[in-house]
């Protein structure tokens, strides 16, 4: 791995998430910036994303007698060296000429899974080639033909899950694009969608973004649970659907096959005004019970947010504005660095709460804003990791 990115920026000195967006802002033009960083209308759910992670505080548990740390999982069948998907995000060419192969790349050095956008700028056949563990991601289009062929391409291609996207029915309203008559550079273009589908839309309403007016996409908004029963009989693929917030929606996906659900506000792009990603978890995970895997995004910028996201019960998450980020400064070696910094990160997290694997950050090892350090139920033997203390709030 180099640690000079191409545009100069030195990757060691990019401490945090938060460094490697400075230095992306430095390198962008003022209209990618903002159609990756923005979130939609008033940008209330996007700024309550991150408020709500800074809301979740962390219970450590003392004198472990751990010294290594087992960052290590398994979802859907995946083995995973940390417990962190690249969340799926369009047209990364935008960000870089590698784009998502070098997102892949990067993703698969470090052992995380990574989501390609239905949108995509590389086809899927070729971020599978990569040797990534690659999940595609599916938006419904009113061709039923054309997700079809995206099922069949991603089973060839070696995919190991499909994800459906099912929180845009339309596009959020997404002010900055509007202001800044963002489009998308001619060389970069949904290369996994036949010519005739990715052509300028006509019917661009009021509320149709910049990326689907200008990417001309016919998006289903009758998307409804037929279709996903539709999709299940299809493949064999474990499906994951992607932008649960209310828990009985997580269970009627359970009740349908669905293999995980991710708790998601898409990162603040939809509907402005949501519940934050972080503050919906725990009712899905306690509703779905155990049967299906739980995933978050939206505003993980750091290893303790995963720890916060994994003590309230997620089996991973997935981050994405910091994965283009890092891109953007260096390409591979700038994504790889953000992942590198989510597992430092992680890894610290648990030395310090007293956890030598990702089972034992388990529920319960938060206490929420105003909560009252929980009290033990139990008692954990001298070697027990610190969830067999069962904590109650
Ligand atoms: C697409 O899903 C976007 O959020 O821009």
């Amino acid at each position: 791995m180099t640690t000079t990115a191409d545009q100069g920026t030195d990757l060691a000195a990019l401490l945090s998430l938060d460094d490697v967006a400075l230095a992306a802002r430095r390198v962008l033009a003022e209209p990618v910036w903002d159609y990756v960083a923005g979130g939609s209308g008033t940008e209330s759910t996007l700024r309550d994303n991150r408020d709500a992670f800074d809301r979740v505080h962390l219970v450590p548990r003392v004198l472990v007698g751990a010294a290594t740390y087992d960052l290590g999982t398994e979802l859907l069948g995946t083995p995973m060296g940390l417990p962190v998907g690249v969340a799926p995000m369009a047209y990364q060419r935008l960000l870089h000429p590698d784009g998502e192969v070098a997102l892949a790349e990067a993703a698969r050095d470090e052992g995380a899974v990574f989501v390609a956008s239905m949108l995509s700028s590389e086809p899927v056949e070729r971020i599978a080639a990569t040797g990534a563990a690659v999940w595609l991601q599916l938006y419904w289009l009113r061709d039923r033909r054309v997700i079809a062929d995206l099922v069949t391409r991603a089973e060839d291609a070696g995919c190991r899950a499909l994800m459906l996207t099912v929180d845009v029915p339309r596009m959020g309203r997404r002010l900055r694009d509007m202001r800044s008559g963002f489009t998308l550079p001619g060389d970069v273009v949904a290369a996994n969608l036949p010519p005739e589908v990715r052509a300028p839309a006509h019917e661009s309403g009021a509320n149709s973004s910049a990326l689907m007016v200008h990417t001309g996409l016919a998006f289903d908004p009758k998307l409804s649970w037929r279709d996903l029963d539709w999709l299940r009989g299809r493949t064999r693929l474990p499906i994951v659907v992607k932008g649960i917030l209310h828990p009985d929606d997580a269970v009627r996906a359970v009740d349908r096959g669905v293999d995980a659900v991710v708790v998601s506000n898409h990162g603040g792009r939809q509907l402005d005004g949501v519940v934050p990603s972080i503050a919906a978890l725990e009712p899905v995970v306690a509703a779905v019970d155990g049967r299906c895997a739980v995933l978050l995004d939206s505003g993980v910028r750091g290893g303790v947010d995963v720890a916060r996201a994994l003590a309230l019960g997620a089996s991973a998450v997935l981050v994405g504005r910091p994965a283009l980020w890092g891109l953007a400064v260096g390409g591979r070696a700038g994504a790889r660095r953000v992942l590198s910094l989510l597992r430092a990160e992680l890894e610290d997290a648990m030395a310090m709460m007293g956890c030598a694997d990702l089972r034992a950050l388990g529920h319960g090892a938060t206490v929420p804003v105003g909560g009252s350090v929980p009290t033990m139920r139990g008692r954990a033997s001298d070697d027990a990791p610190a969830r067999s203390a069962g904590w109650s709030p």
